[in-house]
């Protein structure tokens, strides 16, 4: 059995590192350029792969010269492929992405081609933990309901107000969302960690960026906010993603919430000194 699967997108990134932003029209040198798997499943499995639980990634990808590289970084970090199926004629994600040096703020202009595959049949192994990333909004309902009768933790890393998403939350053990699903909301980050416990009454918290993260604390009732530590920031792409990898190593290994959630903010804020969502992962230990 699985320690975790990852449900939903996997993308290739195309990263460059840039000092300031350049102007339309512009030719530029580029700090560094780095070539590098992404998308919110596909990195939060790669996190949990590289600290040593039993990861698997099930998403649809496409059918063209990036699907080999797309599986070689699935298997560098120890992620099983098995539930990952490519869409005949499809186009893989790819995002072009400039990070800023200056800052770290990372511009995302990305496209996939025919890639739906939701209706073909695929495998999705026994897991202890289930983790979306809402990409594949139907499959990982039905994968939801499924994981909890068998008693499974299920996962939503919501990253923005997709259809659908009220039907996983409600399935839903540990729900993490992104600022800006809360502004989608029309909601103060706090005023939706309220309105969010007391609908759905699973663990919750808001990453903010810089600014940290905030969370609903059942043992005073009270939403805080673990402020974030400074960093010299080159690349946030992929923070958000490694930040999900990090938190579930962390709470399935024991740890708890409040833990699990300092411990994904520290390896997120160290990945952002480096270029690439993976091959800027820290060597920090769990
Ligand atoms: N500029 C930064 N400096 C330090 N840490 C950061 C920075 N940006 C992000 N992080 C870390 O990464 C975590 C997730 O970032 P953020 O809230 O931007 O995720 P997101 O909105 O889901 O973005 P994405 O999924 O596109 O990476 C933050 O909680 C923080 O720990
Ligand atoms: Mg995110």
């Amino acid at each position: 059995m699985l320690d975790c699967l990852c449900v939903g997108l996997s993308t290739m990134d195309v990263i460059a590192s840039v000092d300031g932003w350049p102007r339309e029209d512009e030719k530029r040198r580029a700090r560094a350029v780095v070539v590098d798997g992404g998308g919110p499943a596909g990195t939060a499995a790669c996190v949990l792969g590289k600290y040593g639980l039993k990861t698997g990634i099930l998403s649809f990808i496409g059918q063209d010269e990036w699907t080999p590289f797309i599986r070689e970084g699935f298997r560098r970090h120890d992620v099983s492929t098995k539930s990952l199926r490519v869409v005949p004629g499809a186009s893989n994600a790819v995002s072009m992405v400039l990070a800023n040096a200056r800052n770290g703020s990372r511009t995302i202009v990305w496209n996939a081609r025919g890639l739906r595959g939701e209706s073909l049949p695929v495998r999705a192994p026994r897991a202890r933990c289930l983790h979306f990333d809402g990409h594949l909004m139907e499959l990982s309902i039905r994968l939801a309901r499924e994981g909890l009768r068998r008693g499974a933790l299920t996962s939503f890393d919501c990253g923005s107000l997709k259809p659908g998403w009220e039907a996983l939350a409600a399935l839903t053990r540990v729900f993490i969302a992104s600022s800006r699903f809360t502004r989608q909301l029309g909601l103060s980050v706090p005023a939706a960690l309220l309105a969010l416990r007391e609908r759905f009454g699973f663990s919750v918290a808001v990453t903010e960026g810089a600014r940290g993260v905030s969370f609903f604390d059942e043992k005073s009732r009270r939403v805080r906010r673990l402020p974030q530590r400074r960093f010299a920031s080159v690349d946030t792409t992929g923070c958000g993603d490694v930040f999900h990898g990090a938190f579930l190593a962390a709470a399935l290994r024991g740890r708890a919430f409040e833990e699990s959630l300092r411990f994904a903010q520290e390896v997120a804020g160290e990945k952002s000194l480096r270029l690439g969502g993976r091959k800027g992962l820290p060597e920090r230990r769990l």
